[in-house]
């Protein structure tokens, strides 16, 4: 699932920009290892990056609105692919929505 969004990101016109062209595999990685954590497997995100603070890691970033639609709109569509039970996609997008309403940081825009 998260292979696949980030096969996504960088032809994405609003969110290509944002994320380290030269690092994307870190990015990737870092994105995997915080979800295996936060769903209760081996805590290697916390082992290398610390505390998530996940507010102030994106604070960086200008994410409104269409910024949160567009990150929700290419992991829904990863989530599809990935073809879990769907028990697990509904709690995957439940969690996914909420988190990326909590790192608004522009909204309005
Ligand atoms: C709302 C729209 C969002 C945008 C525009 C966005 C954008 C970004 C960008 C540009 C990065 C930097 C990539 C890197 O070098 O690691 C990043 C990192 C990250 N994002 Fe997001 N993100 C969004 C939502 C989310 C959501 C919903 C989650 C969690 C479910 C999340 C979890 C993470 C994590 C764990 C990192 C790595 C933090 C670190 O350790 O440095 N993001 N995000």
């Amino acid at each position: 699932m998260v292979a696949a969004f980030y096969r996504q990101v960088p032809a994405d016109d609003l969110l290509g920009p944002m994320y380290p062209a030269d690092d994307l595999q870190g990015a990737e990685q870092r994105l995997r290892d915080f979800l295996i954590y936060r769903f209760g497997g081996p805590p290697r995100y916390i082992e290398q990056r610390g505390h998530p603070r996940l507010r102030m890691r994106h604070a960086a970033f200008s994410i409104g609105e269409g910024a949160r639609e567009r990150w929700l709109q290419l992991m829904n569509h990863a989530l599809d692919r990935a073809e879990f039970p769907d028990e697990v996609s509904r709690l995957l997008r439940a969690f996914f929505a909420s988190t990326a309403t909590f790192l608004l940081n522009r909204p309005g825009s």
